[in-house]
């Protein structure tokens, strides 16, 4: 029996490995030269803000997924609708009538995030609730709506307010748009009730209904292409609306066992006439739609060699929770340096209140951020990863002038500089200079028994230049590695 579950195991082990590398693999490279130097510049902004609104941001509670018919840890029911579904998604859909977030203020948003370092934004224009952000002609259930108290405000059209106060900031702007939609009568046809997060109807049993749906996705993400500017992404999320066998090995759950196909390329070329050389990011999906890859409240253990970026909330979750616990500006800082040094982008999300702002602590971390980028930005922005990437708790980048970057993540408790920092992984050449990103002068450093010793002189280790990690840059780095 032992050896039966050995000899199992090593099959199952085998076999996930092989599954994983070979998603790993399908990456596919966009072959449109403009979305291919798109991306190469979106690789040198490394710093994202998402924001997940919604009118659940009025309960508190989280973002669409409460609604949907799972019973999974983050699609619990609470309050006194809990106890009946359809009276629950009433309940929630009419939240409408109540969102009304007058202390809304996108260019004050705007202002925080490009002076903590943000370069491009991504907003929920619509998430899977199906509630629009933006004002579309093809749903009553927006903000723009009659049915909605801030429609009568001058910035009722939030995600048009959105795009052109951060487009000001000189941010890159992204679309977050859900392709499943729970209020859709298309999508949860009131025929049925919904089982899942799926389709509730078969759609090869009803095309019709299916085409119509299709229609409707496209139509919405043409007005997003058509009328809010210049959109950099289109971020598409709700892997599992694909067609049956293609999405993510990794989250077979609820997918593959339904044909949802959406006609990605159909709305890929509709996109790129629209907003040429546009970024589609078809989440999960393992296509040539899948423009760079979005590992989600994690960071990858290796460099990946495909583009990339972690989506990350900065408190616990995407919506905003009131009293919700925010990361320290340590951990958002050491994680942006891990994930640059992997070659990867960071998407730091921020839920704002119901009333149109962000909590005092998101701007307390945006500051900290911003002082900590002031300083150091140039070891993260327009970088590329260099070998060794990281050692113990050093990690680089490589600017494209070919100066190495060594950023040493500070212990918690520790605030001053060590006298002495070592490394082994990176080679100066002879006549190299090595500095401290905001400290003036050239520090002593010597190569010893193949490890690199810089010396930090005594102004430096007892005023830092900043908090939480230190970058040395290195001038010129040896050939010999
Ligand atoms: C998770 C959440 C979803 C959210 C997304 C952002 O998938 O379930 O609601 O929009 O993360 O990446």
């Amino acid at each position: 029996m032992k050896y039966f579950t050995i000899i199992i195991g090593f099959f199952m082990f085998m076999f996930l490995n092989s599954y994983s590398q070979e998603h790993e693999k399908s990456y596919i490279r966009p072959t449109d030269p403009l979305v291919q130097s798109n991306i190469e510049a979106w690789q040198d902004l490394k710093f994202g803000l998402l924001m997940h609104w919604g009118t659940y941001s009025q309960w508190g509670i989280v973002e669409s997924w409460s609604i949907c018919p799972e019973d999974e840890g983050w699609t619990q029911r609470t309050g006194a609708y809990s106890k009946d579904y359809f009276g629950y998604k009433k309940a929630y859909e009419d939240l409408q009538a109540t969102f009304n977030p007058i202390n809304f203020n996108p260019e004050k948003w705007a202002k925080a995030a490009q002076e903590a370092g943000f370069k491009y934004v991504v907003f929920t224009f619509k998430h899977h609730d199906g509630f629009c952000m933006f004002d579309t002609k093809y749903t009553d259930y927006k903000v723009t709506s009659a049915k909605t108290p801030f429609h009568t405000n001058p910035k009722a059209n939030i995600a048009r307010e959105i795009t052109t106060a951060f487009r000001q900031e000189g941010f890159k702007v992204g679309a977050y748009f859900s392709k499943p939609d729970w209020h859709c009568p298309d999508y949860w046809w009131p025929y049925f009730p919904p089982k899942d997060r799926n389709v509730n109807y078969d759609p090869a049993k009803y095309p019709e209904r299916w085409k119509s749906y299709k229609d409707f996705t496209y139509n919405q993400i043409k007005e997003i292409l058509t009328d809010y500017g210049k959109i950099d992404i289109l971020w598409l999320d709700g892997g599992w609306v694909c067609p049956k066998n293609i999405n993510d090995p990794r989250d077979p759950g609820y997918s593959k066992l339904i044909d949802q196909d959406i006609d990605m390329a159909g709305i890929a070329a509709m996109g790129r006439q629209q907003q040429p050389g546009l970024i589609v990011v078809d989440r999960a999906e393992g296509t040539e739609f899948e423009n760079y890859r979005t590992p989600e409240q994690q960071i990858p253990e290796k460099p990946l060699d495909y583009p990339w970026e972690t989506c990350m909330t900065m408190a616990g979750s995407w919506s905003y929770v009131p009293g919700d616990t925010y990361k320290p500006a340590s951990v958002i800082i050491h994680n942006l340096v891990d994930i640059v040094a992997k070659g990867g982008n960071y998407l730091l999300n921020i839920g704002p209140s119901p009333l149109g702002e962000f909590d005092e602590d998101a701007y307390a971390r945006l500051k900290d951020i911003g002082d900590w980028m002031k300083v150091n930005g140039d070891a993260i922005y327009n970088t590329r990863p260099v070998a060794p990437y990281k050692e113990g708790n050093i990690c680089f980048t490589r600017n494209k002038t070919g100066e190495v970057n060594a950023i040493y993540l500070a212990a918690q408790n520790e605030v001053s500089i060590p006298t002495i920092i070592a490394m082994r992984g990176i080679r100066p050449a002879k006549d190299a200079t090595i500095t401290l990103l905001g400290f003036t002068g050239k520090l002593k450093w010597k190569m010893d028994g193949g490890e690199l010793k810089i010396n930090l002189p005594k102004p430096a280790v007892a005023k830092p230049p900043c908090k939480y990690a230190w970058v040395f840059r290195i001038s010129k780095v040896s050939q010999e590695n």
